[in-house]
């Protein structure tokens, strides 16, 4: 398979970037990160992984766990990654992120660590279960992108404190043992990097939210689609206008932009002298008819474990190959004996 894209094409910039495999992708997933990510194939060489060692820190059902991961690879490819122009390909099946994230994590503070915000709302979300994998979860991050030398690395803005870490991880080592990483720059989308809650606006939209009308998933159907919109929260007002304290508006008119291409004041003047009824259905429809397709190409990828077997199996040689390299520099620099 794809022995063409055995080399990485060096004239071409590295992109990296991961999702945990925690269930359906949401619509906030969706418009924020994977949708940007498929366009960036042809102009990149792309990497992408589904980070189950980062879903791992918080306590899972095996069995649920090992399924949702195949499904969310099946996910990315309806979301439109090409296995053969990309590498995608599942954490755990490559071990240089774990090897490389030690060796790093002797190059983070502590106090680095404690100033995460991921890190302090997930453990008063799971008070009773803070362990070490959830404190050192971004060190973990910085190896996913550093073993890959990734120029570019595209997140949604909850992602940014991360990422900032990873840099500064970068430099430091680079100070310390001579210049060997490349030092990442974000790469987050204009319009839609934060996706805000439909029940409350002033959250960003979650799968982990308890309340099932606040958040799109990008399989759920027309129908479901369409009442959670009518459901979304806005205000008093009636105009649809892009402005200050109107967050639910905000949000509708962005998820609108995203999936649509029209700015906000196209948007406004489609919608002047209408209501937030019509909005807001009209909202729903088209994220409905752009997730259609996605819906579709799932459900045909999913029935075909053998394919997706093929595809990870394959993205996993790959990308093993590819961070092979960096890893044994790192471990040269950091004076490892090489046995090779
Ligand atoms: P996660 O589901 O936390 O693994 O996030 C996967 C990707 O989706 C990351 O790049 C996040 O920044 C992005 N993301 C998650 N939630 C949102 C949201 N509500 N709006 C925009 N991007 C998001
Ligand atoms: N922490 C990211 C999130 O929750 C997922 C992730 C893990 C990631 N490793 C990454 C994103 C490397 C970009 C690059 O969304």
């Amino acid at each position: 398979m794809a022995e063409s894209n055995e080399a990485i094409n060096t004239t071409k910039k590295v992109i990296f970037s991961g999702i945990q495999p925690t269930g359906v992708f949401t619509l906030g997933n969706y418009l924020g990160a994977i949708k940007n990510w498929g366009p960036l194939q042809d102009e990149y060489n792309c990497i992408y992984s589904i980070v189950d060692e980062h879903a791992l820190t918080v306590k899972r059902d095996p069995a649920t766990f090992r399924k949702q991961t195949i499904e969310c690879y099946a996910l990315l490819l309806a979301c439109g990654l090409d296995p053969e122009k990309s590498i995608v390909f599942i954490q755990s099946h490559n071990p240089n992120h774990a090897q490389l994230s030690w060796i790093l994590s002797c190059c983070t503070q502590f106090g680095e660590l404690t100033r995460m915000t991921q890190f302090k709302d997930k453990s008063q979300k799971h008070p009773d279960d803070v362990n070490a994998g959830l404190f050192t979860y971004p060190v973990l991050m910085a190896a996913d992108i550093l073993v890959y030398n990734a120029d570019l690395v595209p997140i949604g803005e909850d992602q940014k404190q991360h990422l900032e870490l990873a840099r500064n991880i970068a430099v430091r080592f680079n100070q310390r043992y001579g210049d060997m990483f490349t030092v990442p720059d974000a790469y987050i989308p204009k319009t839609g990097a934060r996706i805000k809650s439909l029940q409350d606006p002033t959250k960003k939209m979650s799968k982990s939210d308890d309340n099932p009308n606040a958040c799109i998933l990008i399989l759920d159907d027309k129908d479901t689609i369409i009442r959670k919109f009518k459901r979304a929260v806005t205000d008093s007002d009636t105009e649809v206008r892009y402005a200050e304290g109107k967050d639910g508006i905000n949000n509708l008119m962005t998820i609108y932009s995203c999936v649509t291409g029209k700015n906000m004041d196209e948007i406004e003047s489609e919608f002047s002298g209408k209501g937030y009824g019509d909005f807001k259905l009209a909202v729903g429809e088209a994220v409905a008819d752009s997730l259609e397709p996605v819906r579709t190409e799932y459900a045909k990828l999913i029935a075909d474990k053998a394919y997706l077997k093929q595809c990870y199996t394959d993205g996993a040689q790959r990308a093993f190959r590819l961070s092979n390299k960096i890893l044994t520099k790192a471990s040269r620099k950091v004076g490892f004996v090489d046995y090779r």
